[in-house]
């Protein structure tokens, strides 16, 4: 598989099937995405990989806090005021998805219960959480976005299905204590990861992108 075929082949994949990706095939894809790069090499990831009784654990403990509305990231993800284009791109994914599902806008039962969905990684076999020390600063969260997507690619060529997740970075107090990890280093997202179940209907949209013309400018 070729660069711009694996950038065409991932997607963000929302249901998987009942199996585990083996360690040394987990291992793998972490070996080849730490040959991204960073800052005079500073290397800023640090991650878990967590399945089995330990996912089910971080998952019920998040899903109780949900529903007590206890919600406190360490940094804020989305904008707190939407502008255009974002409002609009962000209206179109929504969209797009619940009615892939069949999920009218009025079903707001529907709707938490579909973004609950979000805790469990869509039933993803393994969950990676991603950690960052508390020091660095923005550029190297440059850098680990390099980290993510080279992660997300090589995932596609051996045939894994991934979605990267911001909402499993809602509770970092239980994913910490859970993994016994250190309050200095904040959780920055995490990536659901498995096979993809291609039978679910969650599956079947594909998100559209801008045109070239409308972000990118040339000069001479
Ligand atoms: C850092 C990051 C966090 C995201 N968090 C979530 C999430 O919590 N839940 C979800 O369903 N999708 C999440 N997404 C997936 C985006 O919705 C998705 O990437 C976008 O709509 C483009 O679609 P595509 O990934 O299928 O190309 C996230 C993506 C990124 C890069």
């Amino acid at each position: 598989m070729d660069v711009l075929e694996a950038l065409n082949v991932r997607k963000s994949t929302r249901a998987f099937l009942d199996k585990t990706p083996s360690e040394s095939l987990i291992k793998s894809l972490i070996d080849g995405a730490k040959l991204s790069p960073s800052g005079v090499n500073m290397q800023p990831w640090e991650l878990c990989v967590v399945g089995g009784d330990k996912k089910k654990k971080i998952e019920t403990k998040v899903l109780k806090a949900f529903d007590e509305k206890k919600s406190k990231m360490d940094y804020q993800y989305y904008p707190k005021e939407w502008k255009e284009p974002y409002k609009s791109r962000r209206k179109e994914m929504g969209l797009l998805m619940y009615e892939t599902l069949g999920i009218t806008r009025e079903d707001k039962q529907k709707q938490v219960q579909q973004w609950k969905e979000n805790y469990k990684a869509f039933g993803a076999p393994i969950v990676v959480y991603f950690f960052i020390d508390k020091t660095l600063e923005v550029g190297s969260w440059l850098d680990y976005g390099m980290f993510l997507q080279s992660f997300m690619l090589l995932a596609c060529e051996k045939g894994l299905a991934t979605c990267p997740m911001a909402s499993l970075a809602e509770f970092p107090n239980i994913v910490r204590q859970e993994l016994e990890i250190d309050e200095n280093k904040l959780l920055l997202c995490g990536i659901a990861l498995g096979f993809e179940d291609k039978d679910a209907k969650v599956n079947s949209f594909r998100t559209s992108r801008a045109k070239l013309e409308e972000f990118c400018k040339f000069y001479s």
